[in-house]
């Protein structure tokens, strides 16, 4: 296996729960993130889904060091950067760049795409000298499919799809080893959304980049993930190689996400059994004892409600090597095979015997 560029271990993010606007008073937590783990390898992509307000965007800027964690370690070849600060702490983050969700407001709409793309240069000077920057943008430009002789417009002169190739060549300007693009193409328009994709998979090959790559639902990081790790309100249920997950998902959570996922066939769609997943989502300040999904859970029993469930293979499910054997967070994790009709699509979950 290549080399770990990152490894993540009980990283924690709470903010405070506060009550009154003049003496304000902390009466609980928010428990963006509770506890997650991966390991990211050099070269690989790692697509990381969930719900809206699971913490994915939370674990995202801990990565870039746009939050401190409450607890935890991010490690990058090793080095834990939430030890490192001032000279050290900025060396390292370099190497780690964002991408951000809205193409339509994270570009500054009174700053030229060259002044935007050279930014990280007036932060990290060594990395271009002065003379040399407008070259170098240019470069950028050209890298990410846009024209060179447009760097002196303005963001709002760009389609959504060119934007989010601009924020992708401001991504790339300091030459980072890893990407972390949070939901990278949910605002663009579907037909634009294959072409920024892409666009990654190239540029991730062309330059040798490991990313972290989020998104809302399964489909969209299914072409590009080597693994994919889902998470459910602050933590990571599942994770592991791309077809381990799609095709012998063994957490309840998974399944439902799997089964939700649409399928353009409408005899597979008549055959596919959907697992309707009941009440909400509950809130990260009232977070529930032992397995935090047990609440919408239809295999939910009493040990359920004492024993957090660990990440990792579950010991029941035999064949350490089978396809069934990745990091699986449930007490009574079941593989079930995923029938596919044709690449792509994904039908009916069946328990296997
Ligand atoms: N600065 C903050 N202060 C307080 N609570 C926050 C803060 N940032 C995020 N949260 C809360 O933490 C939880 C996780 O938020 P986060 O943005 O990480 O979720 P997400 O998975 O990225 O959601 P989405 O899919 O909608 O982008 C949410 O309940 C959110 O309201
Ligand atoms: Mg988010």
């Amino acid at each position: 296996m290549a080399e770990a560029i990152l490894e993540v271990g009980g990283l924690v993010k709470h903010y405070p729960l506060t009550q009154g606007i003049l003496f304000r008073k902390q009466i609980g937590a928010i428990k963006a993130v509770d506890g997650v783990d991966f390991t990211l390898h050099r070269g690989e992509t790692l697509g990381i889904v969930g719900e809206s307000g699971c913490g994915k965007s939370t674990v995202a800027k801990m990565l870039v060091n746009l939050e401190r964690p409450t607890a935890g370690s991010i490690k990058y070849k090793g080095e834990d950067l939430t030890r490192l600060t001032g000279r050290a702490l900025k060396a390292v983050r370099r190497n780690i760049q964002m991408v951000f969700q809205d193409p339509y407001t994270s570009l500054n709409p009174r700053m030229t795409v060259g002044d935007i793309i050279g930014e990280p240069y007036d932060i990290h000077p060594e990395v271009a000298p002065k003379g040399d920057r407008r070259r170098r943008v240019r470069e950028l430009l050209d890298v990410v499919g846009l024209n060179p002789e447009h760097i002196n417009r303005y963001p709002h002169q760009f389609s959504g799809g060119q934007r989010q190739r601009i924020g992708i060549a401001r991504g790339l300007a300091l030459r980072p080893e890893v990407i972390v693009a949070d939901e990278p193409v949910s605002a663009l328009d579907v037909s634009v959304q294959a072409q920024v994709i892409n666009l990654m998979d190239r540029l991730q090959n062309e330059f040798d980049l490991s990313y972290v790559f989020i998104a809302h639902d399964l489909s969209i990081v299914r072409h590009i993930s080597d693994r994919v790790g889902v998470m459910y309100l602050g933590r990571i249920v599942e994770i592991g190689r791309d077809a381990e997950i799609y095709d012998h998902p063994t957490h309840p959570y998974t399944q439902a996400l799997l089964s939700a996922v649409p399928v353009p066939d409408p005899a597979a769609r008549d055959r596919r059994e959907r697992i309707i997943l009941t009440g909400d989502v509950p809130s990260p300040t009232n977070v529930p004892s032992g397995c935090r999904f047990r609440t919408r859970c239809w295999k939910a029993e009493d040990r359920c409600a004492q024993e957090v469930p660990v990440l990792a293979v579950p010991a029941h499910l035999g064949d350490p090597t089978g396809p069934a054997a990745h990091d699986s967070a449930c007490h009574f994790a079941e593989a079930v095979s995923i029938r596919r009709s044709a690449p792509g699509q994904t039908v009916l979950p069946e328990p296997t015997p």
